[in-house]
């Protein structure tokens, strides 16, 4: 996810990664990484290359608890000062959320914060935005009930809020999705309708990639112009460069083993 517009990317919080990686949830990219190690490496320089692009970063210790603590994107949904503290879809995630949202708070200085409570839920990592055009997944991890709280923080920023049902095949919205520049979307075939997001403002574009390329177009488009991107889908990385924009790739292998994009692993704010 990137709830924050590109101009506003100049923070990150991201989280180490425990030993218990190994027991991350794994259902749809990945059979569940074998190589903690080398996942810190590429984790590693994951966080150099938003440091080279001009991006702080700020990193949490891991938590031993939690296998999937790493993945911080769903745990907190910063928009334009406010945030809005989801209850996250999986029983096994629901305890990461405290240090993050201390940390998030200390650091965005008059932050208003937002809880979910009931039976709302919702994963951060289901959510895209556009400019100021907001999507959302109805996903295993995201109900109605936590995207009518979504909703709510949205209308009272005049935001305009779309909802994708997201098919069994992803976990998220963003495991399918994403926006390198305020003006596109990068979305594979075979999973949504050609219709999906709807009437796009004036000037703004899905482009369809293989279905084969899915991982790849989960990008991070930066302020200066340039992406980060998983290496291996030429498709994806051709067209970001048609489009203007220049291309770092990263080796994403043990983060993709547990189902984990390149937005999941960090916060902008
Ligand atoms: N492994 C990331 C998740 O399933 O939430």
């Amino acid at each position: 996810m990137a709830t924050v517009r590109l101009d506003q990317k100049r923070r990150a919080l991201v989280r180490r990664i425990p030993d218990s990686y190994t027991k991350a949830l794994s259902k749809f990219f990945g059979s569940g990484p074998t190589d903690v190690e080398k996942a810190r490496e590429q984790h590693l320089g994951y966080i150099q290359a938003l440091e080279r692009h001009g991006v702080t970063v700020h990193t949490l210790e891991a938590d031993e608890n939690h296998p999937d603590c790493m993945f911080v994107e769903d745990q907190a949904v910063v928009i334009d000062g406010y945030m809005l503290l989801p209850v996250p879809g999986h029983p096994s995630r629901m305890a990461e959320q405290p240090p993050i949202a201390e940390y998030l708070m200390g650091a965005l200085e008059g932050v208003q914060t937002c809880d979910m409570g009931g039976e709302a839920r919702m994963d951060g990592g289901d959510i895209i935005r556009l400019g100021d055009l907001f999507f959302v997944g109805r996903s295993t991890r995201t109900n109605d009930l936590g995207i009518a709280s979504l909703r709510g923080l949205l209308d009272t920023l005049g935001y305009e809020l779309r909802v994708i049902d997201i098919p069994d095949g992803a976990l998220h919205l963003t495991s399918i999705s994403s926006t390198p520049t305020d003006s596109t979307i990068l979305v594979p075939e075979g999973f949504l309708h050609k219709d999906a997001f709807g009437d796009l403002p004036d000037g703004c574009e899905v482009h369809w990639m293989p279905e084969e390329e899915v991982y790849g177009c989960n990008t991070i488009g930066l302020p200066n112009g340039k992406v980060l991107m998983a290496q291996g889908y030429p498709t994806v990385q051709q067209k970001l460069v048609d489009l203007g924009l220049e291309v770092e790739t990263l080796d994403m292998s043990e983060i993709r083993a547990a189902d984990g994009s390149l937005t999941c692993c960090s916060i902008f704010y």
